[in-house]
């Protein structure tokens, strides 16, 4: 599709069904890409691991963008990224492919030609990579939970909104392909089809312990763990918590360590909390209290919770319901009816006993009446988004939000943080979310971030530096 054409169809894609017009925000004053009009938009990946490949092989499907660059701190896995995007372009007919490979994302962003850049790190690397990506006026694919902690998704969005880029969160649920189920649920539920909706039920699924004890081990020498680390705190190695040497795409270990991700409630959680707050017209609030409880794996390599119990309440009246027992996916109930969606036959871990194998009868997408899935015609309808990356790419171009922006994105996953910091200290909690801090509880308070393992590490330094307030 040549500029052009693109343009045409960005314009006629705004337009909904029963020629019900949707108008997406645009953002004035952002960043233009240079160059020709031909000009693709030059993307970097920054963390080419078991997800970076599902989201390089996004951008690099799309023409509006061209994959410039690659840059991981594990030298096998950089290698393997730079041959993959080679091998692609080889493939479609071109002789001479330049991708540059990078070591550290640093770098990446002081290259000029770079206009947007995918990052796919570990969690806990998110809010620094993403907050120098914006400010170095770069667009941003980021991806869910768009931050570790809450203090870090104050700073990003206000970094987002000072340079004015576009950043997506890799809320996929959000774009039609491959999930259609929780667009149409989730427009049919803001649309008032169920009546006064009272409870949302959640499952995000179950993670168990390894088996095998906490033993530090040799560093490998393509890995420079010691910025892997980053802003975590200092700790022997463990190909356990970090992830495996032997893959590509196996599922790594820091995601259930809890120095580095939170387990599953901001794992899942960004995905399907994200889809409760925004079906309920909560995406830019948040619960008002949380009521969790948890178990948390001891002596062993992994150390996030596993079963849990979490009770949210929000202003409007309705409870969210989080608890492992529940099949993935999430169940909404109202007055008149209730509708169920999920990924259907996708597994969420190995080790999950309520994911869906392959039910005929336990499909993706159920009612109670099938009149509440009908198309919503009038009413609130959700912008248009086939394909999670091309709607970032577009949006690029067309200087608009993206179907799952940082305010939204950012709230998703405090919600999850609350939950998490609920089922840390055992009791319940109260939550202002338009001040975004616990009500009376500077224990809570405290949790919202954590400390730095350095001054190199800190956003509120780079945000400092940058003449930003981080809070
Ligand atoms: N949207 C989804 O459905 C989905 C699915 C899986 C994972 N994810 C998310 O994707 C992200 C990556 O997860 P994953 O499973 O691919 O992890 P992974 O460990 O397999 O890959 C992460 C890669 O980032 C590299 N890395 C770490 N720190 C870096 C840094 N500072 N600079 C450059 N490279 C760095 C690592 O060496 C590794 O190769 C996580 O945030 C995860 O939550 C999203």
């Amino acid at each position: 599709m040549n500029q052009q054409t693109r343009r045409k169809f960005l314009k006629r894609s705004l337009i909904g069904g029963a020629g019900l017009i949707i108008l997406p925000n645009i953002i004035t004053g952002c960043r233009t890409l240079g160059g020709s009009a031909n000009r693709k938009i030059q993307v970097a990946q920054i963390g080419c691991g078991r997800e970076g490949r599902v989201d390089m092989d996004g951008v690099l499907s799309h023409d509006l963008a061209r994959v410039v660059a690659v840059c991981d701190l594990d030298s096998k896995r950089k290698e393997a990224a730079w041959a993959h995007v080679v091998d692609f372009y080889k493939k479609k007919g071109e002789s001479n492919v330049n991708v540059e490979t990078y070591n550290h994302y640093r770098a990446v962003l002081e290259n000029p030609e770079i206009d947007a850049v995918v990052v796919s790190v570990p969690d806990h690397w998110h809010a620094l990579v993403a907050i120098q990506a914006a400010l170095a006026g770069k667009h941003v694919y980021l991806q869910k939970p768009v931050t570790y902690g809450i203090a870090e998704s104050i700073a990003l969005r206000k970094a987002v909104h000072a340079r004015k880029i576009i950043l997506q969160a890799g809320s996929q649920q959000r774009s039609e392909h491959p999930f259609v189920a929780f667009r149409a649920v989730s427009e049919a539920v803001r649309n008032g089809r169920l009546g006064k909706l009272q409870t949302i039920k959640i499952g995000i699924g179950l993670d168990k312990p390894s088996g095998k004890k906490p033993e530090a081990m040799p560093v490998p020498e393509n890995l420079n763990y010691e910025t892997w680390l980053g802003p975590a705190p200092e700790q022997p190695y463990m190909e356990g918590r970090v992830h495996p040497q032997d893959s590509f795409t196996g599922r790594p270990g820091w995601i259930t360590t809890e120095d580095f991700g939170l387990g599953m409630i901001t794992n899942w959680g960004a995905h399907h909390i994200d889809i409760a707050q925004w079906a309920m017209g909560m995406e830019l609030s948040g619960p008002m209290s949380i009521d969790a409880h948890a178990d948390f794996m001891t002596d062993d390599v992994w150390t996030v919770h596993r079963n849990y119990h979490v009770e949210m309440l929000y202003a409007n009246g309705v409870q969210v319901i989080l608890d492992d027992k529940f099949e993935n996916g999430l169940r909404f109930e109202g007055t008149e009816g209730w509708t169920f969606c999920s990924r259907g036959a996708v597994r969420v871990t190995a080790s999950d006993p309520n994911a869906p194998e392959t039910d005929p009868n336990k499909g993706p997408l159920r009612a109670s009446d099938k009149k509440i899935l009908e198309p919503v015609k009038h009413g609130k309808r959700w912008a248009p988004s086939s394909n999670h990356y091309l709607n970032w790419l577009e949006s690029i171009e067309a200087h608009r939000d993206p179907i799952a922006p940082i305010d939204q994105a950012a709230r998703s996953l405090t919600a999850c943080a609350t939950a998490w910091i609920g089922m840390k200290l055992k009791r319940k909690l109260t939550w202002n979310p338009e001040k975004e801090m616990f009500i009376n509880d500077d224990e809570a308070n405290a949790m919202r971030e954590r400390k730095p393992r350095s001054s190199e590490y800190d956003f509120r330094r780079v945000m400092n530096d940058a003449g930003l307030s981080a809070a």
